[in-house]
């Protein structure tokens, strides 16, 4: 299986790292040997060798800063347009893990359209396309033979995405209903500890939970972006981002915390989906809830099912190797299947 891998920030990374750390493991346990041929970011160049590029130089160029520190070799080619490496490159599988945009989805939508019509396969920790245009993309890898994965995009490598689509096929999912944002959880549990809002965030931001602008998560449109991936994809509901309800945690005291706490309840930001709609709430949920004692960064998803009741899963839901995981994941899928 040859890959082209369109981002290679901590998850593209992450991925390759995996690939060349389990190489030998993947090899003998499932005779899967990929080659990532192709590496594509926005400001450190681009890279495209068919015969495939050495993961250690690979590492080692982008720690350096620019994909140029690359060395030398006959047949590589540099600093290729991302449209042309997608299409012209010979990879079977494009990896795209650029950022996500929950405005437009672009330009991953187009570099996804772009590796179906060239003949590839296509597998996102990218959550912007799977949000945004679920049921195009599904169309679009159906006729023409392709297989569309996305694991990584909601709870990273946690199978939160298999668990719903393979292990409980045949139950009809109800509702499902997640702390799927780890920040907030974070920031949560730190408030349930005594910490006021403000210092909660600072710490986060300084444990890297957080964006420098942590707006997306603290007003609960990353949660909302993974929610609508549950709807469109999941629960079969296409909703879209304006037809959601959306609201963060900013607004909690510490006295909310109190309150919830003397009731025997606790506040978590929870993302809800049912045939019915969708929402993103700081919500007070009894302790006895399995959802209630997911602490720190964590996240976790309870489906609630017509035959078997509610299923919860907890699991991370960030970071470089477990997301790098969601995408071997993936991979592996599309190697079991050819
Ligand atoms: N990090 C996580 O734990 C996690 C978990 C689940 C899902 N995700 C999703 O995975 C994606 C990647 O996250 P990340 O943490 O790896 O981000 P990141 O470290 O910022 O890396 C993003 C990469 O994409 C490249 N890029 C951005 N725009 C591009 C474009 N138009 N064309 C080609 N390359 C482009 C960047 O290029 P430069 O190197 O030049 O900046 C960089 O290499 C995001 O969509 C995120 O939501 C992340």
């Amino acid at each position: 299986m040859k890959l082209v891998l369109i981002g290679f920030g901590v998850v593209g990374q992450g991925l390759a790292e995996i690939l060349r750390d389990k190489a030998d493991d993947l090899r003998q346990a499932y005779g899967f040997a990929p080659r990532i041929i192709a590496v594509a970011t926005q400001r450190r160049g681009t890279l495209y060798h068919p015969d495939g590029l050495q993961i250690d130089d690979l590492l080692a160029s982008i720690g350096k800063g620019h994909l140029d520190h690359y060395p030398a070799a006959d047949g590589l080619k540099r600093n290729w347009d991302v449209q042309r490496l997608i299409r012209e490159s010979s990879a079977d599988v494009m990896v795209e893990s650029t950022h996500s945009n929950f405005e437009t989805a672009q330009p991953a939508l187009d570099y996804c359209r772009a590796a179906f019509d060239s003949g590839k396969h296509v597998v996102l920790a990218n959550k912007g396309p799977v949000a945004l245009a679920y049921s195009e993309l599904v169309t679009h890898a159906e006729r023409l033979g392709k297989k569309l994965y996305f694991e990584s995009t909601v709870m990273a490598g946690t199978p939160s995405i298999r668990l719903a689509m393979e292990a409980l096929a045949g139950c009809r999912i109800l509702e499902a209903q997640g702390i799927l944002n780890g920040t907030t959880n974070y920031i949560l549990t730190q408030m349930e500890n005594g910490m006021p809002y403000k210092e909660a965030l600072a710490q986060a931001q300084s444990l890297g939970y957080a964006e420098a602008d942590p707006t997306a998560d603290v007003d609960g449109w990353d949660a909302a972006g993974k929610a609508l991936i549950v709807a469109n994809a999941i629960i079969g509901k296409p909703l879209t981002l304006a037809q959601m309800t959306v609201s963060g945690i900013s607004s909690l005291t510490s006295d909310d915390i109190e309150a919830a706490r003397r009731a025997g309840e606790r506040w978590k930001l929870i993302a809800r989906v049912t045939p019915d709609g969708g929402s993103v709430a700081p919500t007070r949920l009894s302790i006895t809830d399995p959802l209630a004692n997911i602490s720190g960064a964590t996240n976790a998803i309870t489906y609630k099912t017509d035959l078997i009741g509610s299923v919860t899963l907890v699991g991370p839901g960030a970071g470089r190797l477990p997301t790098g995981f969601g995408l071997l994941a993936d991979l592996l899928s599309i190697h079991r299947s050819a």
